[in-house]
């Protein structure tokens, strides 16, 4: 018999002899379309996996830009740490002044723990609370409703699930979903 590139003179061309190697030939076709086809899709699934992490929303790339125009002049590395606030609350009100979230550190503890939540309730904008009223330094997030939803949204995927709990009512499983990568 013969294949292609490789002639056997043993075995006479016939009909069927013919009609075998192209069997043979067709089959190599086919196997070598379906590797072809396989290799695209698994270029295809590194191309995706690699873009999604291009698009993975960071503290350092997402998050803190949007702290440091809207937040930072209230809340820098000048306001004291959260229970430093508590202790001269009224001083610090007064001059309108918040506690220090300017670095990752200090605000992850207002997205997972102490103060578990308390950067969802506050910029919440009404819908995940279920009252239609929106947390009061939402208002902060833009100068205009656009600019806020769009800010607001930024915050949404970063935290990973949007969960208003406080520490007490909050579950392992509630936990497990918080993203908040740096
Ligand atoms: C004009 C000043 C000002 C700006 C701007 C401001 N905040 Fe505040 N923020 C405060 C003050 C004062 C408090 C403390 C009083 C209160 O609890 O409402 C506070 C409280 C908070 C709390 C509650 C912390 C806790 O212990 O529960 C969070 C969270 C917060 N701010 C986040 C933000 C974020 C995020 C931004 C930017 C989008 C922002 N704030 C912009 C003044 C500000």
């Amino acid at each position: 018999m013969f294949l292609r590139g490789h002639f056997d003179p043993n075995i006479p061309i016939t009909v069927k002899t013919v009609k075998k190697s192209y069997r043979i030939i067709h089959k190599e076709i086919a196997v070598k379309n379906v590797l072809k086809a396989f290799l695209i899709t698994l270029c295809l699934a590194v191309l995706a996996a690699f873009s999604a992490s291009a698009d993975e929303v960071t503290y350092r790339k997402h998050v803190k830009p949007i702290m440091d125009s809207h937040c930072i002049g209230c809340h820098g590395e000048k306001n004291p740490e959260h229970d430093g606030f508590i202790e001269e609350k009224e001083k610090w009100m007064a001059s309108h002044q918040g506690m220090r979230m300017d670095t990752y550190s200090h605000l992850i503890t207002y997205v997972a723990w102490p103060y578990t939540g308390a950067f969802m309730r506050r910029l919440d904008d009404g819908k995940a609370s279920g009252t239609g009223k929106p947390g009061n330094m939402y208002e902060y997030l833009g100068n205009t409703e656009t600019e806020r939803q769009k800010n607001l949204n930024t915050m949404k995927q970063w935290v990973g699930h949007w969960n208003l709990k406080r520490w007490k009512d909050v579950t392992k499983e509630d936990l497990a979903t918080l993203k908040a990568k740096y």
